[in-house]
């Protein structure tokens, strides 16, 4: 079988969030189960600096009306043989910024075009008029960025590769003015309720719902939530009546987030070696960010994109009490600009107790992890998560709320899963400051038990995340097609 798996990110060519990780660790470990992938993405300016050895393929000329210089490049991720086709437009790729949005944090105006052009190389790539030896026999399609193809292929292509529509995020769905279905090159009466049509734009992510043979999303509990109206973000009802087509497939971790061999830590640990490593990684955290150096005291780390997903207005909230609580909290992470300032200002507050860093930091991400006690994620919703997983690898139990991958990720700490050895964090139900203060004061009674908090660490440490049986999964679900 030959699947094409596009994606708008790829760690370490281009990364936002999750996306990025799974883009590259879910096509490893489907090339490992021996299928033929390769995969599709923006030669944005960080992935073309990264590539070596990248090839011409062919130019696009059926996309001259929508980009009058499109190519495609072939390459290799770097440190593998997993092919790559790097659609190369510089006109709409080559720039500062992140993948979405302008140095300054603004969404690029044209994203449609930036990422239409994308879904019709896809198209392209896996329908009749392609002229490659190489013909998927499935497409892959991840997020609204890809949302498109599915589309074009039953509109437009007539034929070709059969389609399956990953949702990492509802909340994120690419819509935009009615203007783009000519634009795009969509036929007039798509734009419609049943079609590509969504409260009178154009979406790209209900576009991929509807069209797709099959939809996954990254947790079961999530493919559940999404055909609630709490969490359907309008889109319940589609996704209830496409239910027989829908199922959560839990995300692995890459082998590379393994605390016994990586590079960003000062010290190694593992399960076996746990405690003068992890004391040593927690001491020059504390060092380097400015925090008491104080072994003793716990340290609650969190890594994440600073949004309302990930309920950064509750830890602001709960921030006060918090902070009457024998504890150090390190926080990296950017997104909004509101909650970036109120963050610092904070920071500010308790210099010596709270550490905030605006950053997108690879590094010090590791460092954060690897070096705190607990890791904090008190997430809205969560469609599956993997920080709370890189936290658990780590020795590091995470304290979060109840809901989607988390809660498919985590096992409550009660008296029974402590005492059968499964727990290995800490979940909370309702989405409000109360609720978190109480989880956090549930962990540090637990953290102050010696012979119960070693077990919970070594619990989440050998818990088995591995990309392999993700990548099972999916591969049943290509088979279906
Ligand atoms: P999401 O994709 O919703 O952001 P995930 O937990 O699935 O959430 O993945 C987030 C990924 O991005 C993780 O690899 C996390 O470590 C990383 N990340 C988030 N914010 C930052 C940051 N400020 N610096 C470095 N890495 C970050
Ligand atoms: C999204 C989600 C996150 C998920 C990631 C990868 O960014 O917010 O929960 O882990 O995609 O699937």
């Amino acid at each position: 079988m030959k699947l094409l798996f596009v994606t708008s990110e790829m760690h370490p060519l281009a990364k936002t969030g999750g996306l990025g990780d799974v883009s590259h660790a879910l096509p490893l470990a489907l090339h490992h189960e021996g299928l033929d992938v390769r995969v599709l993405l923006p030669g944005y300016r960080s992935v073309l600096s990264q590539l070596k050895q990248v090839e011409p393929v062919c130019t696009l000329d059926a996309l001259a009306a929508l980009q009058p210089q499109a190519r495609l490049l072939s390459a290799q991720l770097p440190g593998t043989r997993l092919p790559l086709f790097v659609l190369d437009c510089p006109a709409l790729y080559d720039r500062p910024g992140t993948p979405y949005q302008s140095p300054a944090g603004e969404d690029w105006e044209d994203n449609p075009q930036r990422f239409g052009v994308l879904c019709h190389a896809a198209a392209w790539l896996g329908g009749p008029r392609s002229t490659l030896p190489w013909h998927p026999d499935v497409v892959h399609c991840n997020d609204w960025q890809a949302g498109l193809v599915p589309a074009l292929f039953k509109l437009q292509e007539g034929s070709g590769a059969r389609t399956v529509t990953t949702i990492h995020n509802l909340a994120f769905q690419g819509n935009f003015d009615p203007a783009w279905v000519s634009r795009l090159e969509l036929p007039a009466y798509s734009f419609h309720m049943h079609g590509v049509e969504f409260y009178g734009r154009l979406s790209f992510l209900k576009a991929g719902i509807n069209y797709a043979d099959k939809i996954t999303t990254v947790s079961p509990r999530y493919a559940q939530e999404i055909q609630t109206p709490a969490f359907g973000c309008g889109l319940e009802g589609l996704l209830q009546h496409r239910r027989g087509d829908l199922s959560g497939i839990l995300n692995g971790i890459d082998s590379a987030w393994n605390p016994g061999r990586d590079p960003a830590l000062p010290a190694r640990f593992d399960a076996r070696h746990l405690i003068p490593g992890k004391a040593q990684n927690k001491a020059l955290l504390q060092r380097a960010l400015g925090l008491k150096q104080d072994p003793a005291v716990p340290l609650l780390g969190m890594v994440t994109r600073l949004t309302y997903q990930k309920g950064i207005d509750l830890l602001l909230e709960a921030l006060p009490e918090l902070m009457r609580l024998p504890l150090q909290l390190a926080i990296l992470g950017s997104g909004e600009a509101e909650m970036e300032r109120r963050l610092l200002t904070a920071g500010t507050t308790y210099p010596a107790r709270l550490s905030v860093t605006r950053a997108f930091d690879e590094n010090l991400s590791h460092r954060i992890i690897a070096g705190s006690d607990l890791f904090l994620m008190p997430s809205r919703f969560e469609p599956c998560g993997l920080a709370q997983m890189y936290a658990m690898a780590y020795g590091t139990p995470p304290v979060a709320r109840s809901t989607g991958g988390l809660a498919d990720t985590i096992t409550d700490c009660t008296p029974e899963t402590l005492s059968d050895k499964t727990a290995t964090g800490f979940l909370f139900e309702n989405p409000d400051a109360a609720a978190l203060v109480t989880a956090v004061r549930r962990a540090l009674e637990t953290y102050a038990v010696k012979k119960s908090w070693r077990p919970l660490q070594r619990s989440g440490m050998t818990r088995d995340f591995s990309w392999s049986r993700a990548a099972r999964q999916y591969l049943q679900v290509y088979q279906t097609l």
